[in-house]
């Protein structure tokens, strides 16, 4: 399915993930609540969009939506030219594995597992049985702890990291699989300034160095500055593209 010609913005470029009126109800108790009333996006190769807006006004629920981690009450989810949601489980699971590396704001790092098996653990669900090498995935772990600045922290716990060690091994665990799409919830939410700029850093250049295309969602201005496109949640819905105003 082509999703070519359909970004209201006139943006160019391959659309890899795309949100297509997106609505989701929530059931609390017996009544039913909607939170997302029609969200659109379409997110494209390399680019870098950040997403802003009020605190409860529905980001982290439509990231995990477009992450294929919740599932949309009605509308489409298109991912490499997949219409998601219409798919089985286990082929949206794989689609998933094959492009998909999502940040969590609270990072969601296993307690019980040490830093190398936290960032392994996704591959070896997604990639498990027998043709899956566990010495060559631990060694990538390794490689990618290495390269940001953990290699003295390989066997420690999420509980022996301090908050900005913690974002970086999700970050590495989320670019583990080689994924075309980053999708990181506030990955700075949780640090002080200087460490979740550091984090940023990091992101950032991996996003440059592997032509990711990244979904940020943020409250902070300057981290809004640093990406190409920024759209606003409000009410549910996903207001006009700031960067490249709808043109009448
Ligand atoms: N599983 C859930 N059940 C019921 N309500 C939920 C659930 N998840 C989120 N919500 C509600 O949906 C709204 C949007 O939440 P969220 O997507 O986390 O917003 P944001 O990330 O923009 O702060 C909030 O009012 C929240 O309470
Ligand atoms: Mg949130």
């Amino acid at each position: 399915m082509s999703t070519a010609g359909l970004d209201p913005t006139g943006a160019t470029g391959e659309v890899v993930l795309a949100a297509r009126e997106v609505r989701k109800s929530f059931a609390i108790g017996e009544r039913s609540l909607e939170i997302l009333h029609g969200a659109d996006l379409a997110l494209r190769a390399s680019e870098r969009l950040c997403l802003m807006g009020a605190s409860g006004a529905g980001k982290s629920t439509f990231l995990h939506i477009l992450g294929l981690l919740e599932q949309p009450t009605e509308g489409r989810v298109i991912l490499a030219g997949e219409d998601a949601w219409s798919l089985p489980a286990r082929r949206r699971a794989d689609l998933r594995n094959r492009h998909i590396g999502f940040v969590f704001q609270f990072y969601h790092l296993l307690p019980e597992l040490d830093a190398v098996e936290n960032v392994v653990l996704p591959g070896m669900i997604a990639r498990g049985g027998p043709r899956f090498d566990r010495s060559a995935a631990r060694e990538r772990a390794e490689n990618l702890l290495d390269r940001f600045g953990l290699s003295e922290r390989l066997t420690h716990r999420p509980g022996q990291l301090s908050g900005g060690e913690r974002q970086r091994v999700a970050i590495a665990r989320a670019l583990f699989l080689d994924p075309q799409v980053l999708i990181a919830d506030e990955p700075t939410g949780n640090l002080d300034t200087q460490t979740g700029e550091r984090g940023l850093d990091l992101l950032l250049a991996e996003q440059e160095l592997r032509g990711l295309a990244l979904l940020l969602v943020t409250h902070d201005e300057r981290i809004a500055a640093r990406c190409e496109r920024t759209l606003t949640m409000e009410d549910g819905l996903i207001q006009a593209d700031s960067a490249h105003p709808v043109p009448h």
